[in-house]
């Protein structure tokens, strides 16, 4: 098993992240070559014809005590499920209500 983490910046504070999980064929539950299946929690699974895939949003890493996300599509498929605004303290329409870890 692989797990690869890419984080890419396509705005200057929305940004789109993704984690894959690499498994050797055969594929699971009976899966073919070519099938992709959309699972629960913006996760997208491919069967291919060396190995299979589990992609799906991975983790970011930032200040927790300062800013926060909001998902711009949390019911999209994967990958558009990912798709997350940053909020910062500071930002304009940033909202401290927001922060799971506010610093005391
Ligand atoms: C979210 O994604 C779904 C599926 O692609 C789409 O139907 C819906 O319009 C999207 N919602 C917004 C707010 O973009």
């Amino acid at each position: 098993m692989q797990l690869i983490t890419v984080i890419t910046l396509f705005a200057s504070l929305t940004v789109s992240y993704a984690a894959i999980v690499r498994g050797r064929v055969p594929c699971p539950d009976g899966h073919q070559t070519g099938d992709v299946l959309y699972l629960p929690n913006c996760v997208r699974f491919k069967c291919r014809s060396t190995d299979y895939i589990y992609e799906s949003c991975g983790t970011l890493g930032y200040d927790i005590t300062t800013c926060y996300y909001v998902k711009t599509n949390a019911t999209a498929n994967y990958p558009e499920c990912c798709n997350a605004k940053f909020y910062c303290l500071g930002d304009a329409d940033f909202d401290p209500a927001y922060l799971d870890y506010p610093a005391q």
